[in-house]
């Protein structure tokens, strides 16, 4: 028998769990045409969580929901391309229909669809852009005018988001998108991403133009009682016992990050016999650092001294003040001003966050590496 948990993949069916509320919201958003701003560190599980509930929108009459991954893309003329086949191809299902769709709704760019022959039931869409505003809006303004046409309902999903600020003018961009979706009424946008602090960015800030566009949601890890029975219920599935007490050291470990925490179940399934051990547990946690090792030995090598040392101190416990004077000292981060520095450059890393107002690192696992490999070395 294989193992029972995933990780590194969209976690779908009886691999995810919980997440009821932030579905719930998700939810109402979608059918309100509420527009929702989806943001978490890396592997929290935004793709899983958005890829359900638009999985639940298309179960419902008439709605349709596009998944578009920008993790690929990288400038704008290849965003129009790609979003203009994605939202064709998501709202019709015969090749036919991809042309006429886009001779009806682009016609203006005078569009090309072509069939590469190794793309089975998949398409590719050129057009000729100018620099023109009614040009970006004809293909901005595609999910609406086809659910205005369709009457039908489009939920538009759109991960990695933040990678638009790689774009040559970012600016302008981002006001050429909220001007048309904004207007948008038969149609709603998710957009989600990691990198906290360039999300928050494109968000937050008053002066940017998606501020207030919609519902900002910070996803959260998932609570540890569920995903302790989560745990408990995949290995009772496999024939394989562990207690309550083991599963939830297990998460635990992983800090309820969930995938560590599918990450180190599933090195523990495999290291167990039939009932799980205290020996099991500790010898996969080990192992669950020493394949997480080599990424961190680069990580540490790319940082100061003195960012070293204010790790340092986060692993040993997160922290409010981190400019108090005892810690500046004991840790010797410096100037207050170094701090300020250090700080600053660790978020942009991703390496620390902050969570109700404390500073931690991000990473449970590296945590772990430099608390007890690194720092006892
Ligand atoms: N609801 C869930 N239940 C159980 N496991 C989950 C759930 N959501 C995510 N996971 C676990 O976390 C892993 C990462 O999930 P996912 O790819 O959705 O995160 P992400 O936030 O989109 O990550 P990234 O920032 O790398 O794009 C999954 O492969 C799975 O192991
Ligand atoms: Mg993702």
């Amino acid at each position: 028998m294989s193992s029972p948990f995933t990780f590194g993949k969209i976690a779908k069916g009886n691999s995810f769990t919980n997440r009821a509320f932030e579905m719930k919201r998700l939810a109402a958003n979608f059918d309100n045409k509420v527009n929702t701003i989806l943001i978490s560190p890396r592997r929290w599980g935004k793709s899983s969580l958005v890829n359900k509930a638009a999985e639940t929108f298309r179960g419902k009459k008439s709605r349709y929901a596009v998944m578009i991954d920008l993790f690929n893309i990288r400038d704008e003329s290849q965003f129009y391309a790609y979003f203009a086949k994605k939202i064709i191809q998501a709202t019709s299902s015969k090749p036919k229909e991809w042309i006429d769709t886009a001779m009806l709704f682009l016609k203006r760019l005078a569009p090309k669809v072509s069939f590469p022959v190794n793309m089975v039931n998949d398409f590719e869409i050129t057009f000729e852009l100018r620099d023109k505003a009614e040009d970006f809006e004809d293909i901005l303004n595609l999910p609406e005018k086809i659910a205005c046409a369709k009457k039908i309902e489009i939920a538009v999903c759109i991960d990695e988001f933040q990678n638009i600020l790689n774009f040559e003018n970012p600016l302008l961009f981002q006001k050429r998108l909220r001007a048309a979706w904004q207007k948008h009424m038969n149609s709603v946008y998710i957009l989600y991403g990691s990198q906290t602090h360039m999300m928050t960015a494109l968000f937050e800030k008053k002066s940017m133009p998606f501020y207030k566009f919609g519902d900002v949601m910070y996803l959260r890890k998932i609570d540890s009682k569920f995903l302790t029975d989560f745990i408990i219920t995949k290995f009772k599935n496999t024939g394989k016992t562990i207690s309550r007490e083991f599963a939830r050291q297990i998460t635990e470990e992983a800090e309820c990050q969930p995938y560590y925490t599918q990450q180190l179940a599933h090195i523990v399934w495999i290291n167990s016999d039939k009932t799980v051990t205290s020996e099991n547990i500790n010898n996969s946690v080990t192992n669950l650092i020493e394949q997480n090792e080599p990424l961190y030995i680069k990580e540490a090598e790319s940082l100061s001294n003195t960012q070293i040392n204010f790790l340092k101190m986060l692993t040993e416990s997160e922290r409010k003040d981190i400019y108090a004077k005892e810690l500046i000292q004991r840790y010797r981060l410096g100037t207050s001003g170094n701090v300020t520095k250090i700080r600053t450059v660790l978020i942009k890393k991703e390496i620390i966050h902050l969570v109700n107002s404390k500073y931690e690192l991000v990473d449970p696992v590296f945590r772990l590496w430099l608390k007890n490999i690194y720092f006892k070395s």
